[in-house]
């Protein structure tokens, strides 16, 4: 059996470290937005070259309070891509504002920034990107956008904590950078989690103002808010990883050139990486022809493997319903059917690796 993801190999490989961390905790009687917190807050604002970090409930929660503390709502338009998970939408939505899906480049995944001035209405409020995959979103076309037709800039890091355009950090380029700790991420914790940052000392307190009821003194409400902390046992073993990110994002490369240098010549095209840029593979992504049937493939051979995303945001019954079955984004829509990720994780061995071509390449043979 090889997993697509290997979340106990990584901590038998950290254990002692992640068992005294929690101990700690518990023996510290603090649980929620307290040290652990404040550290990792600073630990990850300054890992993404940002001032401020706010620890938030989850990668979701990061987006729609930032949304919220830009000001973005009712009769507001935010341009995202279609090529996502649904809560880079959701969060948009739910604060009273329409996404307005732009297609994609077919070989990042990420949205193309030269369809971007044309989605461009008086309504638009924000560009909100997405790091897809773990490879960053071309944030100097979008920048370039956002400046000049005065945009706010939301950057969905959840896939990329570490990824890197032209030297800088994703999360570093918008007005804020939103991550998601849930336990898959490269950055995982054992339960929900998530961080903004931002270099902005308003928007990181009117966030810190949002996450705890809308009010800065206990009981004293000032605007609206939400409960959306982020807890200390996740916090000290976010800190613990975090001093290992590199070296799994390290591994996570070495692997996928492996994969990338074996699979060359075959009949699937490997991910693809700008130049310039330090891609992370949160996930490693080709993009198969008979993609199902190469699944079951796999699957019958003990392989597993998941579709990031089978279906397109304007094309899900919400998004339709709210009338966006009319677009089409042929990028997008074509990559929802041939797009497979394959294991991908810093423990994943040499021979699993050549495992997984051989049983690949022997299906393109017809010898499977
Ligand atoms: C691109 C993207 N945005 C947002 C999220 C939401 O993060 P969370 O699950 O922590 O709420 C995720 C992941 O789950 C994601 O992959």
């Amino acid at each position: 059996m090889i997993p697509i993801l290997d979340l106990k190999g990584q901590y038998e490989s950290i254990k002692d470290e992640i068992n005294e961390a929690i101990q700690g905790v518990l023996e510290s009687g603090r649980f929620v937005l307290a040290p652990n917190v404040e550290a990792l807050e600073k630990e990850v604002a300054g890992y993404c070259q940002r001032r401020y970090g706010v620890g938030v409930a989850s990668g979701t929660d990061a987006l729609r309070l930032s949304l919220h503390a830009l000001d973005i709502g009712p009769g507001d338009e935010v341009i995202t891509t279609p090529f996502t998970f649904i809560a880079t939408a959701n969060t948009i939505s739910h604060t009273g504002a329409a996404p307005v899906f732009v297609d994609i480049d077919p070989r990042t995944y990420n949205i193309d920034p030269a369809k971007i001035e044309k989605a461009i209405t008086e309504r638009t409020k924000a560009i909100l990107p997405v790091h897809l995959y773990g490879h960053p979103a071309d944030m100097g076309p979008i920048m370039e956008i956002a400046k000049r037709y005065n945009l706010r800039v939301i950057e969905d890091c959840a896939q990329a904590i570490g990824a890197e355009y032209q030297g800088r950090r994703v999360g570093s380029f918008g007005d804020v950078g939103c991550f998601s700790f849930y336990p898959t991420k490269n950055l995982g914790a054992y339960g929900d989690g998530g961080m903004v940052v931002t270099n902005d000392p308003e928007i990181a307190e009117r966030i810190d103002v949002l996450r705890r009821q809308g009010g800065r003194v206990k009981y004293h409400a000032e605007v609206l808010g939400f409960n959306s902390r982020l807890d200390e046992l996740q916090a000290a073993i976010l800190r613990v990883k975090l001093r290992h990110l590199d070296e799994w994002i390290e591994a996570r490369q070495e692997r996928a050139h492996r994969y990338s240098e074996l699979l060359n010549n075959s009949a699937v095209t490997t991910p693809h990486e700008d130049g310039d840029v330090r891609h992370v593979y949160y996930l490693y992504t080709i993009r198969a022809p008979r993609r199902d049937e190469l699944r079951d493939h796999l699957k019958q051979r003990g392989i597993s493997t998941m579709v990031y995303y089978p279906l397109s945001l304007h094309r899900q019954k919400l998004y339709r319903d709210l009338g966006h079955a009319e677009v089409s984004l042929p990028q997008s829509e074509r990559a929802e059917r041939k797009v497979l990720s394959l294991p991908m994780y810093p423990e994943l061995s040499e021979e699993q690796i050549e495992t997984v071509v051989e049983v690949i390449t022997t299906f393109y043979r017809g010898a499977g």
